[in-house]
């Protein structure tokens, strides 16, 4: 496979579909190859209905182990509608979330356990990794107090969760980060956008030298 595959990640209002958007148009106009942005969850047709089915506010009942399970199954549906494809067709391709977000949100937040989440989608990613995860690190409580002046009451199911939730997601991304430093790069994202873009864009470059012009 000859593309290069780039995640981003982090707690909630931590600022990476921002920066995503704010760097991408640089990006692509020095890069050597197509770049491609995607989603998770959702990405492609049959993972965007069981994102709508996961983040509904409606579905409290949900069973923390089912929600698992329907992630790493949109996860696959995204990897072969969108992500392997155009790997394959030599892209870059950039997914805001993938596999580190069910690991810190199911396996940390909801408690289910690493090792539980990462083997139903060692099943569903059969292997597939990101090379480079740019993860924006921010505080839990400035993350939430983001999505609080954001979105003034339309948070979903997940943004709902207690402060000791958000807490436990960021400690568990923290120790995935130790366990891969080469793969999980830390963005400062308590700083403004501005300069968190600045930061994503050099990191991204340095990473990737011959990728980008
Ligand atoms: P979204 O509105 O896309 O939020 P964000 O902009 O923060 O990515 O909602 C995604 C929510 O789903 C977010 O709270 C993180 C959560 N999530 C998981 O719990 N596990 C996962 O595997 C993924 C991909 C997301």
């Amino acid at each position: 496979m000859s593309g290069v595959f780039i995640s981003f990640e982090g707690p909630d209002g931590a600022g990476k579909t921002t920066a995503l958007n704010a760097v991408l148009p640089e990006l692509q106009k020095r890069a050597k190859k197509e770049i491609v942005a995607t989603r998770e969850p959702g990405g492609s047709p049959i993972a965007e209905k069981i994102r709508d089915l996961i983040l509904d506010v409606k579905n409290l009942e949900m069973d923390d182990r089912t929600e698992a399970l329907l992630y790493a199954a949109q996860r696959r549906q995204h990897l072969i509608d969108i992500i392997l494809p155009n790997l394959e067709a030599d892209k870059i391709v950039i997914s805001d979330r993938f596999v580190d977000s069910s690991i810190a949100y199911q396996g940390g937040g909801r408690q289910i356990g690493v090792d539980a989440v990462t083997s139903i989608n060692d099943f569903a990613i059969e292997g597939t990794m990101p090379e480079l995860t740019v993860y924006f690190d921010v505080p839990s409580e400035v993350g939430l107090d983001r999505i609080k002046s954001n979105r003034s009451g339309t948070e979903d199911r997940l943004e709902k969760e207690k402060i000791e939730f958000h807490q436990r997601v960021r400690d568990t991304y923290m120790k995935l980060q130790e366990q891969s430093p080469d793969r999980i790069q830390v963005i400062n994202a308590n700083q403004d956008t501005l300069q968190v873009a600045q930061d994503v864009l050099e990191l991204i470059i340095t990473k990737f030298p011959n990728l980008f012009n």
